[in-house]
């Protein structure tokens, strides 16, 4: 089987996968909310059956009567099903596509407009400018919370990513950097309401537990072209998934996600070693930019948690052959439209879905590129070579 690098890499070992199958719930659960705790200093942490159930419940929680949330016009699609499940109003931000931060002043105008509620997530890893989007919230008296799906490990502003927000969001699923196969978790600050979970809502543990087995299995270059060449399993690809109704984490995921946390903090330093090869070696190649513009963190990279390294590409398209190419070399491409676009938010957001021009260019031009830490020297050439045109 040809070499075909995963696009992100969580560090888990078959020992982990065995024992959390054998966990019991009441120790699970206690022991990772007791992790949370500690690492987090939150008052009171819900675990649920994935980071978009948290998000619905965190924006549940935190909406105040008929305003609107307001949400990054690019992101995950997760986003606006957790408004939708929510029921929430909807007003859109733009990002800034050189930092992948919020554009504040528009931000800003979301606020000023009446929006109450203010979810911001890291996208990639990429720290968040945390004083200046809590000086907004405070300002309106806002609630703001936290994505922290792609972000742990980053800091931002001095803020580590999982204590910046009221309310923090936590996902333990596929292609984060600390994973449980599943499951997430809301972080809830001193002093809010915290929402409650109905009791007897457990997702199973079956599911969770093959899916880590297999991504244990298969997630490796020697293994990985064979679920890639799965079109069924829509690797890579951004799919909308209507809401659900939020439940607890299974007891698999729990017990699986605190014994992987340790591994998913060691994994940091290496993936940001490699986004700074990445943007040294794509200065080196490319001095201007023509090709290939590097998004760069706030700060420097060792505020980033570099879960991929991102980049916009200027100019030609690719054919699908250099993008089958790329792939095998764990490369992606972003979300494939700005949030306002989605019509599942259409209902909920009277504005005109094009006028987000960060969100815009991200969703034309956003390709990321693997930081893990099988990503040798001759993929990031290969990479590049294929990139700027100069592949064979
Ligand atoms: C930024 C962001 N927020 C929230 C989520 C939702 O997390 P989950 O997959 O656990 O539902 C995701 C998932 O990809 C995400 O990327």
């Amino acid at each position: 089987m040809a070499r075909h690098l995963p696009p992100v890499y969580s560090p888990v070992g078959l020992g982990a996968i065995v024992s959390s199958v054998f966990s019991r719930r009441e120790s699970s659960h206690t022991q990772l909310i007791g992790l949370l705790g500690d690492h987090f200093d939150a008052e009171h942490a819900l675990l649920t059956g994935s980071g978009t159930q948290a998000l619905q419940l965190a924006i549940s929680a935190a909406l105040s009567e008929g305003a609107p949330v307001a949400l990054p016009a690019y992101s995950c699609f997760d986003l606006v099903s957790a408004a939708v499940g929510a029921r929430a109003p909807i007003s859109f931000y733009d990002i800034d596509p050189q930092t992948l931060t919020p554009d504040l002043d528009s931000l800003e105008r979301c606020v000023s407009e009446g929006a109450r509620t203010i979810v911001a997530g890291n996208l990639y890893g990429y720290p968040l400018p945390w004083s200046e989007l809590r000086k907004i919230a405070a300002h309106h008296d806002a609630i703001l919370i936290e994505d922290a799906a792609q972000g742990l490990g980053s800091i931002g502003q001095g803020t580590p990513a999982g204590k910046a927000g009221h309310y923090t969001v936590l996902s333990f699923g596929r292609g984060k950097g600390w994973t449980g196969g599943g499951g997430g978790a809301l972080l809830v600050g001193g002093g809010l309401d915290v929402p409650s979970l109905p009791p007897g809502t457990a997702v199973s543990r079956l599911r969770p537990a093959a899916t880590s087995l297999a991504a244990w299995l298969l997630g490796r270059p020697s293994l990985y072209g064979i679920p890639a060449s799965i079109p069924q399993l829509a690797l890579g690809e951004t799919v909308y998934h209507p809401p659900r109704a939020p439940g607890s984490i299974s007891t698999f995921s729990a017990a699986l996600a605190r014994r992987t946390r340790a591994a998913s903090v060691d994994a940091i330093p290496l993936r940001r070693e490699q986004a700074r090869r990445w943007a040294q070696e794509i200065l080196d190649r490319d001095p201007n930019g023509d090709r290939i513009l590097p998004c760069l963190p706030i700060g420097d990279f060792d505020s980033a948690s570099s879960l991929r390294f991102a980049v916009r590409l200027q100019g030609a398209d690719l054919t699908s052959d250099t993008w089958d190419r790329l792939r095998r070399h764990g490369v992606e491409s972003g979300y494939p439209v700005p949030l306002p676009r989605l019509p599942e938010a259409w209902g909920l957001f009277k504005g005109d879905p094009t006028a987000f021009p960060g969100a815009e260019a991200l969703s034309a031009s956003l390709v990321t590129l693997p930081t893990h830490s099988w990503v040798r020297d001759v993929d990031r050439t290969t990479v590049l070579d294929l990139l700027t045109g100069s592949a064979s």
